[in-house]
């Protein structure tokens, strides 16, 4: 098999295939590296797998480098890597694992390179390519990964159940794998999946989180969430996702289903981020649905205040799935309680007050909330479609127009509260906070123009008419 490596790559592995010869070790190239060079895909790190000692390969590898790279090792796991430029090399024995009847803790020894590849998650992962002298090049192949590269499908080299059993955040690898590559998961790997489902919950939530962040990045999210879905996964991992299934009608009148609306307004954003967070808003807009659920007689189903309940859902969420708490969190919060609000405009008389007040709520996130709100335009009706768009387009043109002339989205008081306390001989105080208000509201109102002069005036009237007398500096 010929793959494509760059010189550097070369290189490296010359220099590997050396230190094996001169240790009598046989070593492999394995794993994901493999797979995604075949594939075309870019690589950044290699596994190799040696028979022998890893950590003794990755010492003599770094002895012929000059400078000498650091050796980071594990000598519990038998495992040691090397950073040579941007680049990552891992080194371990080949394993074999056992199960003792009387224990469900495998047993790891020493193995050959077919053992090894036994205990790999799919046979797209199983892949090696020998870095020995006598068969330099060649792809080890043992269950026809390269078959299945070419068929896109992703399927476990054994009985599935057992691999799936060994370590069963494969099953979100799997999905993960499917979504990332667009390649179909084989039916009995699947059907495995579904029955192991529950065991998902022996997995710790970060190594979850970084498949499910994996599936946020890949190019059709909704390919791994509906996987989930199917596969009885998600409702371990995130239940609350699964509440937004389901179209119910009452006098012929219903509503679309909100997960799967959820998932296209989230494939929908993608071709136009690759802000993970802005991902995550997408798939969390619509959160609160589900508990805001009413059927109003004559009227039909509604789900008012879903963006508020939404907003308030994000910071346990966040917690549960073991997401940053930070500003990343607060950026999706708000984005879903924003996220109503462009289109709101477009229903009613845009009016310079409302469109200054959505500058200031918003933000520097304007963009990010615009974009959120066109993806959220997924009604099957073209001309409501048509008539959204260019409502759209012209709160998108008021927006800069507003912006330009006001000066909102970085809003500071130009007139502050030190200010404040400082013409009226004052203490941190309810009067203070009142002036400060009354000018903000001023301002977003257009009643007065956003400069320090009006403002100034401004809070001398209002002082005056809470009896508050300037005093003399
Ligand atoms: N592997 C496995 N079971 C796991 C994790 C990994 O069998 N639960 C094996 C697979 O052979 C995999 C290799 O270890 O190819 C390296 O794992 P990792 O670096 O996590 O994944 P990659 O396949 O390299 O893919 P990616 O870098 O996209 O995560």
């Amino acid at each position: 098999m010929q793959i494509v490596c760059s010189d550097k790559e070369a290189e490296i592995f010359r220099h590997i295939s050396a230190a094996a010869q001169s240790l009598q070790m046989p070593a492999y190239l394995i794993g994901g590296f493999v797979r995604d060079k075949i594939i075309g895909r870019p690589t950044k790190d290699a596994d190799i797998v040696c028979l022998g000692d890893g950590i003794e390969l990755a010492h003599a590898v770094a002895n012929r480098f000059s400078p000498k790279p650091t050796v980071a090792f594990f000598k519990n796991f038998g495992t040691a890597q090397i950073k040579l430029d941007e680049f990552e090399i891992e080194f371990v024995g080949a394993r074999k694992e056992s199960y003792r009847s009387d224990s469900r803790k495998p047993e790891v020894e020493p193995g050959t390179l077919e053992d090894d590849q036994n205990r790999r998650d799919f046979t797209i992962n199983a892949l090696a390519i020998s870095l020995n002298e006598a068969d330099y090049g060649v792809l080890v192949d043992p269950f026809n990964g390269v078959v299945d590269i070419d068929k896109k499908t992703i399927q476990t080299p054994l009985e599935p159940d057992r691999t799936f059993s060994d370590d069963p955040l494969r099953m979100m690898r799997a999905i993960r794998f499917a979504s990332q590559l667009g390649f179909a998961i084989a039916p009995e790997t699947f059907e495995s999946i579904k029955r192991s489902a529950h065991r998902i919950k022996i997995i710790s939530q970060e190594r979850i989180t970084d498949e499910l962040n994996k599936i946020m990045l890949s190019p059709v999210p909704s390919v791994g969430w509906d996987l989930l879905d199917k596969s009885g996964l998600l409702k371990f991992i995130f239940p609350q996702m699964c509440d937004l299934h389901g179209a119910e009608y009452i006098d012929g009148k219903g509503h679309k289903d909100n997960f799967y609306h959820t998932l296209q307004v989230l494939d929908n954003i993608v071709p136009h981020t690759n802000d993970l967070w802005l991902r995550w808003a997408a798939l969390l807009h619509d959160i609160g649905k589900p508990a805001t659920k009413r059927f109003e007689e004559g009227h039909g189903w509604t789900f008012h205040g879903h963006e508020v309940v939404g907003g308030r859902m994000v910071p346990k969420i966040f917690a549960r799935l073991k997401l940053p708490l930070n500003d990343k969190m607060k950026f999706v919060q708000k984005l879903v309680e924003l996220h109503l609000r462009p289109i709101s405009l477009t229903k009613e008389n845009i009016t310079d007050s409302a469109i200054r007040r959505l500058l200031f709520d918003a933000g520097e996130d304007i963009e990010a909330l615009m974009l959120l709100c066109s993806a959220d335009i997924t009604s099957k009706n073209k001309q409501k479609v048509k008539r959204y768009l260019q409502n759209f387009e012209l709160v998108k043109q008021r927006l800069l127009e507003v912006e330009e002339s006001d000066r909102i989205r970085n809003w500071q008081p130009p007139v502050t509260g030190e200010m404040i306390m400082e013409t009226f001989g004052l203490s941190p105080s309810r009067n203070v906070g009142l002036i400060k208000d009354a000018i903000r509201e001023a301002i977003l109102d257009g009643i007065i123009p956003n400069t320090f002069e009006a403002a100034h005036e401004f809070m001398l009237q209002k002082g005056a008419t809470l009896n508050l007398v300037p005093v003399k500096h």
